[in-house]
């Protein structure tokens, strides 16, 4: 008797925000949650999610030259499209979970209205290189001076090139972030950042709950 394997797709999950909104943090404690209850999940980060990567963020976010922000967004979809094929669409076909740290709304946000690139520059290379769409998109939100200021305390040489910006870059963050996530209100949560970790884990549980909880687990079946 020949045994198959019914394989229910992981769920695609990113954690979005401007710098100091406490995703990473929060991320891994979504991570905890979810493999507390059985499923099994991947943690990754753009840029920087495979070998490749890690060299491209290197030269985004600490080499000295100067990158011109077209070349800027196009090697951020490298990364991006080096990512997909090799790590995300892989797990997700075999019913992974995944968490992925910035994905393509930090590109509509920091490249398309940060650098002025225009979010339909974004989106057209999306559209061609990294069609895959998050089942759900969490952004954390909160005034980009609290912000700012949780990076000044963590401060020291981690700080790096976008972290420098100006305040107005970090305000156009923002503001692009909340216009997509209200114009994508289904994909999108929008999670109030300001508070303490264990407040907003709070508010990030109930949608987990809500995501997860009417799943049933990876079936196994025979015939
Ligand atoms: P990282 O150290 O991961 O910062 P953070 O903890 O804030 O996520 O650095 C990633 C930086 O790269 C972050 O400042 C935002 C920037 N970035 C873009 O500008 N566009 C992108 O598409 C991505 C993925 C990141």
């Amino acid at each position: 008797m020949r045994e198959s394997r019914v394989v229910t797709r992981g769920l695609f999950l990113t954690f979005e925000g401007i710098e100091g909104c406490g995703k990473t943090t929060q991320l891994n404690r979504a991570a905890e949650w979810l493999a507390a209850r059985g499923r099994v999940v991947l943690t990754t980060r753009e840029p920087g999610g495979t070998a490749l990567g890690q060299r491209l963020r290197h030269a985004l976010l600490h080499a000295r030259e100067n990158v011109e922000p077209g070349a800027e967004l196009l090697l951020l979809v490298a990364d991006r499209r080096q990512h997909l094929v090799e790590l995300i669409e892989p797990a997700l076909a075999e019913g992974t979970d995944v968490l992925c740290d910035r994905y393509i709304d930090s590109s509509r946000a920091y490249q398309g209205a940060g650098r002025g690139l225009g979010e339909a520059a974004v989106d057209a290379l999306h559209r061609r290189w990294c069609p895959r769409v998050p089942d759900r998109t969490y952004l954390f939100d909160c005034p980009v001076e609290t912000a700012l200021a949780r990076v000044a305390r963590r401060g020291g040489a981690g700080i790096d090139k976008f972290e420098r910006e100006e305040i107005a870059f970090h305000r156009r963050v923002r503001t692009a972030y909340r216009r997509r996530a209200r114009s994508e209100p289904h994909r999108f949560r929008v999670l109030d950042a300001s508070g303490t970790p264990d407040a907003v884990f709070a508010r990030l549980e109930k949608d987990l709950e809500a995501l997860f909880i009417p799943r049933r687990p990876r079936a196994t079946r025979r015939r």
